[in-house]
């Protein structure tokens, strides 16, 4: 998840730095650069088993809604996933349980596969509400969903205080919540961990029984960053 940094010719100059670096992995590996940066991103994608993925996506096909992109538009920009729901979305720009459910449907029914990302505050965490919170936001993006649809779906549990703060959940605390998260959503459902993940602790997040991958925000934006945490088992 770039966020939003990197221009189109910074895109480009990013991913030529990835290619090598990232090859014939046993894993599935995203890129999502900004919606400006797609075009730039798939050229430069070219030859790559790394897939592309958006930052976000609207629920209607088309019309009068300024600032958002379509599932079409996305599409044709070989985007194959995108991130729904981010924690910065919901405290930034009202974000809500309903709409991140309505985008992700609208992913889901266009062949994109959503990255819902879900996570308590730090108030939230301290009082003791994390479990309820969580599962709260789980149920409500999958709602109406078939199971079908649900297993194809990739949740991202973020603490919110995680978050570009440098101070990481522990293993134990990410995969406590991601066993929680795991009794509500669907049994192949692939979950990962974000939150400040960084080639020094990916190891160690990654050994816990529950995480399945990551959501990696600013150590997506160095290439070599990038690929130790891909590597974090070599
Ligand atoms: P971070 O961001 O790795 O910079 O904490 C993760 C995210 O927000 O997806």
């Amino acid at each position: 998840n770039w966020k939003m940094n990197m221009t189109p010719s910074e895109t480009a100059k990013l991913i030529g730095e990835l290619k090598p670096l990232i090859a014939n992995e046993a894993c599935d590996v995203v890129v999502c650069p900004p919606a400006c940066c797609l075009a730039a991103a798939k050229d430069a994608l070219c030859g790559s088993e790394i897939r592309l993925g958006a930052q976000n996506v609207h629920w209607e096909k088309s019309g009068a809604y300024t600032g958002e992109v379509s599932t079409a538009m996305l599409k044709e920009l070989g985007v194959e996933y995108v991130i729904v729901g981010h924690s910065e979305r919901r405290q930034y720009f009202g974000e809500t349980d309903e709409t991140v459910n309505k985008r992700a449907r609208a992913a889901l029914a266009a062949d994109i596969t959503p990255i819902i990302c879900v996570g308590e505050t730090l108030e939230q965490r301290e009082s003791g509400s994390t479990n309820e919170i969580v599962s709260a936001q789980v149920n409500k993006a999958l709602c109406g969903m078939s199971e079908a649809d649900a297993e194809r779906v990739v949740l991202a549990y973020e603490p919110i205080w995680a978050i570009g703060t440098g101070r990481t959940a522990t293993s134990e605390q990410a995969n406590d919540t991601i066993a929680v998260i795991r009794g509500e959503a669907a049994d192949k459902m692939r979950i990962q961990y974000g939150g400040s993940m960084k080639p020094q602790n990916a190891k160690e997040l990654m050994a816990m029984s529950e995480i399945d991958g990551g959501l990696i925000g600013g150590a997506s934006l160095k290439a070599n960053d990038f690929a130790a945490i891909v590597h974090y088992d070599k």
